[in-house]
């Protein structure tokens, strides 16, 4: 119950987006929050009041001019009474209009005549979004103290049209709505992290390739747990099945090489955090058809060549960041083998962890939900007890903070 006794005003503006506002609303509502809807007339042609008053359990407020809501000046009271107010979609009109200080309906009035922070997550076509107009007015709104979510890439719903513009995901908004009002410290805000997550995937062929059994499931925690703490987390992703953490920058990649140039592009940042499971190796040439099985003939030899080492590069880079840490998945000698590294890698820090299938109570580590680590310094070994991959995260967070904040003159 993140949002417990948070009264949130959710103003709906008339874009296809504002299915997805129905979603949101029951996402913060799991979370203890009370959401009250406005919508503009334009919203109406998309969802009903009905569903939002169903969803809200609450009255929906859709006309400035409304006798029983007016005779209390309720437009005020509306924007008085919320704690924070999000805008979701918001669209080009609505950004335009707050920009600009219109106030011609219930949701601009609203808008302006607020002392709440407000949030918006906008969402239109890719020209409407890059069109110089809208990028002027959010700039003024950010300049206003107006806050915002996305919007994110990818297909739009009119057919043939892809690009910026898609409403921010409602748990990625609700994310943002939880950022908004956590005030704990954020002792990384204002630093720039790189951390690798997931495996690679190396191809033979087209349909075919090498893999490993890497989840990503403790790097995308770091990833999420570094943000919690305020940094700017860019996660190079290899291919997984799990989503991207929220208030995370993803870059996904595939192979090693590509892993390589994504960090690299990423530098300089403060820190770097190396937690994929590079494939240590890649075919020599990988064939541009499938290979034939062809009778008699018996299997092809594969042709290995070393892939590159992303963690010493980076612990050798000439931008190298100031904290540099390595994970270390192995199966026996974990201690010695993270020793050997620490030296070898130019890392500060290696977590070593034992991937062999007795390595939690739960089995293994790679694709389980718990992991044990040994944290290698030159100072020495702290060993872990039996975490969650949460847990793990957490603490490293935590540890990275303390380590970058002895930087801080
Ligand atoms: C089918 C359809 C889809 C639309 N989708 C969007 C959208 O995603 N984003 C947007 O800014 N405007 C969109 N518009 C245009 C808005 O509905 C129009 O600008 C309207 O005046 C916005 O009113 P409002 O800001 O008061 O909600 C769409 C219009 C139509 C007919």
């Amino acid at each position: 119950m993140t949002l417990s006794g948070k009264r949130i005003l959710l103003v709906i503006g008339g874009g296809i987006a504002a299915y997805k506002s129905l979603d949101l609303i029951r996402r913060l509502r799991e979370r203890g929050a009370a959401v009250r809807c406005v919508m503009t007339a334009a919203a109406q042609e998309f969802v009903t009041p009905l569903s939002v008053g169903a969803l809200t359990a609450d009255h929906v407020f859709t006309d400035l001019f409304d006798r029983q809501d007016e005779h209390d000046v309720g437009h005020i009271r509306l924007s008085r009474e919320a704690d924070l107010i999000v805008v979701a979609p918001a669209t080009a009109d609505l950004m335009a209009k707050l920009a600009g200080g219109l106030a011609n309906d219930l949701a601009s009035t609203v808008l302006l005549a607020t002392d709440k922070k407000v949030l918006m997550a906008p969402a239109m076509n890719p020209r409407m979004w890059t069109h110089a107009a809208t990028r002027r007015n959010r700039g003024t709104l950010e300049k206003d103290g107006i806050a915002f979510v996305g919007p994110n890439s990818g297909e739009m719903a009119e057919s043939g049209e892809a690009g910026a513009g898609r409403m921010a995901e409602p748990l990625e908004i609700v994310a943002a709505i939880e950022t908004v009002f956590d005030s704990r410290p954020k002792p990384l805000a204002g630093k720039k992290i790189i951390v690798t997550s997931g495996p690679t995937h190396e191809p033979i062929d087209p349909v075919r390739y090498i893999a490993n059994r890497s989840s990503g499931k403790q790097g995308h925690a770091i990833a999420a747990a570094l943000a919690r703490l305020g940094a700017d987390v860019r996660l190079v992703s290899g291919p997984v099945t799990i989503p991207d953490p929220l208030g995370v920058k993803t870059v996904h990649v595939e192979r090693a090489e590509e892993m390589r140039d994504a960090v690299e592009q990423l530098l300089p940042a403060d820190a770097a955090i190396f937690v994929a499971a590079v494939a240590d190796w890649r075919t020599a040439d990988s064939a541009g058809q499938k290979i034939k099985k062809v009778a008699g003939k018996g299997p092809p030899a594969l042709k290995m060549v070393e892939n590159p080492d992303i963690l010493a590069t980076v612990g050798h880079h000439r931008k190298r960041p100031w904290l540099v840490i390595g994970f270390a998945a192995e199966t026996q000698n974990v201690l010695k083998n993270a020793e050997a590294k620490l030296k070898k890698k130019g890392a500060d820090l290696i977590v070593a962890n034992d991937v062999g299938t007795a390595g939690t109570s739960s089995g293994g580590v790679m694709g389980g939900d718990r992991n044990r680590v040994k944290v290698v310094s030159r100072a020495g070994v702290e060993e872990w007890p039996e975490l969650s991959k949460d847990e793990v995260a957490d603490r490293l967070a935590a540890l990275v903070a303390s380590r970058l904040a002895t930087t801080a003159v």
